[in-house]
Formats: C-alpha cells, structure tokens, sequence
C-alpha cells in the first residue's frame, strides 16, 4: 500500500519525507490556497518545490472545467516535472481529458469521485489514479468504505490497472480499514499516518526496559 500526505505544506511534507514511508502527495486548489499559494507562476513553482521534497507521484489539479483547458494545463503541468501526474475531476471533459493523457502516456488521477459508476468509468477512460473520497462521504452519513470495497471488486473482476487512491482519509483507522479492502493507495494528513505509530504498551514497554538497562549498569 503507498501512502501519500494530502497536503500542499512543504514542512508537512518535508516530516513525512524523513520518516522514509512516504511514496506521494497530492494537492487540490483548497489545499494550495491554505498554504496561502496563489497566481499560476507562484502554484508551478511550489509543485516543483514538492517534487524536490517527495521521491514519488504529485496530484497537480487542474482548474479548468473544459475539455481543452484541461489538456492545455495538464500538459504544462506534466511538463514541469516527472513526477506530476495530472489531476482532473470527474465530469464529461475529466473523463475525455484522462482518455487523451492516457493515450499519450502522461499519468492522471481522477478526483471528486463518490460512486462506483463513476470509478468504472475512469478506468475505462485508462486513469493511473482514481480517487474516491471515503471522508465526505462519511461526513453525509453514506459508508466511504463501502465505496472502497466496491471498486475494489469491480477492478479486480475485469483486471483494470488503475490504481484505488482512497482519498479524503480524516484518521488512522481509515487508513487500516482501506488497507484490509486492498486500496492500493491512501492519502490523508500526516497524523492519519502517524497514528499508526502509537500505542501504550509500547510506550510502557519501552520505559520498563529502559528503566531495567538503568538497574544493570
Ligand atoms: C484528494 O486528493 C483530496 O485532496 C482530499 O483527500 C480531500 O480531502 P478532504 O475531504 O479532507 O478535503
């Protein structure tokens, strides 16, 4: 499973960095305006700053909502950098825009997706990445889970080789529960991942031995 950190805040992706399991990121246009990350010069360059940071794949989303406007900003942000791959919401031109990516061999990731349907159809559009978002689906009282198991059949009944990015992840147990469905991918905070880390018998464990090493010497 790749683990990915949702955010655009370099030091954020400078710690996950470090802590040598992370294997991407991804952005949206909120998670940039957060960071205060406005202006197109000033957005491309902090996705290059992110490649420099991370090893793995960066989520750059477009903003257009047409089809030539997606393909005019994917292709100046593939161009930017090896690692970008190219994010596009699922809606019409999305959907024509990743069929045109996928032909020319330049990676997207299809985002914005709720249901199972709209998942089939980004595989069949040749996505790398789809992203369902099992958090706001949560947040409206529908199983985001759910969500993750069905495409996760769906794929494997057919073969399809576009990778399950379970996105919106809000905590740890999210991150376990898309582990056990076979995601192939999560992103979320980094104390989503940093959870994972925790518990109080190893931190008890821990002192008891140190406390013991004491006694002996
Ligand atoms: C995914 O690529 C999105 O950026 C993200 O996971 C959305 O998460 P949110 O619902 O917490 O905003």
């Amino acid at each position: 499973m790749k683990f990915f950190v949702d955010t655009a805040n370099l030091s954020q992706i400078k710690e996950a960095q470090d802590l040598g399991v992370l294997d991407g990121v991804t952005t949206n246009p909120s998670l940039m305006a957060k960071e205060g990350i406005t202006g197109s010069e000033h957005i491309l360059n902090h996705y290059k700053a992110i490649c420099e940071i991370v090893d793995g794949d960066v989520s750059a989303e477009v903003i257009s909502t047409d089809f030539e406007g997606m393909v005019k900003e994917g292709e100046a942000l593939a161009a930017l950098h090896p690692q970008i791959v190219v994010k596009l919401p699922m809606i019409k031109d999305g959907v024509k825009a990743c069929k045109y990516f996928s032909d020319k061999g330049i990676r997207t990731n299809v985002t914005l997706v709720f249901s199972a349907g709209q998942a089939l159809l980004a595989a069949k559009a040749g996505a790398t990445y789809v992203s369902p978002f099992i958090g706001r689906l949560d947040d409206i009282s529908t199983d985001g889970l759910n969500l993750i198991a069905e495409i996760r059949l769906i794929y494997d009944n057919y073969g399809f080789g576009t990778e399950i990015l379970a996105a919106s992840v809000r905590h740890t147990m999210h991150v376990i529960d898309c582990a056990k469905l076979g995601a192939d991918v999560m992103t979320g905070p980094l104390s989503s991942i940093e959870g994972l880390l925790r518990h109080p018998l190893t931190d008890s464990g821990l002192a008891k031995f140190l406390e013991d090493y004491k006694k002996g010497n």
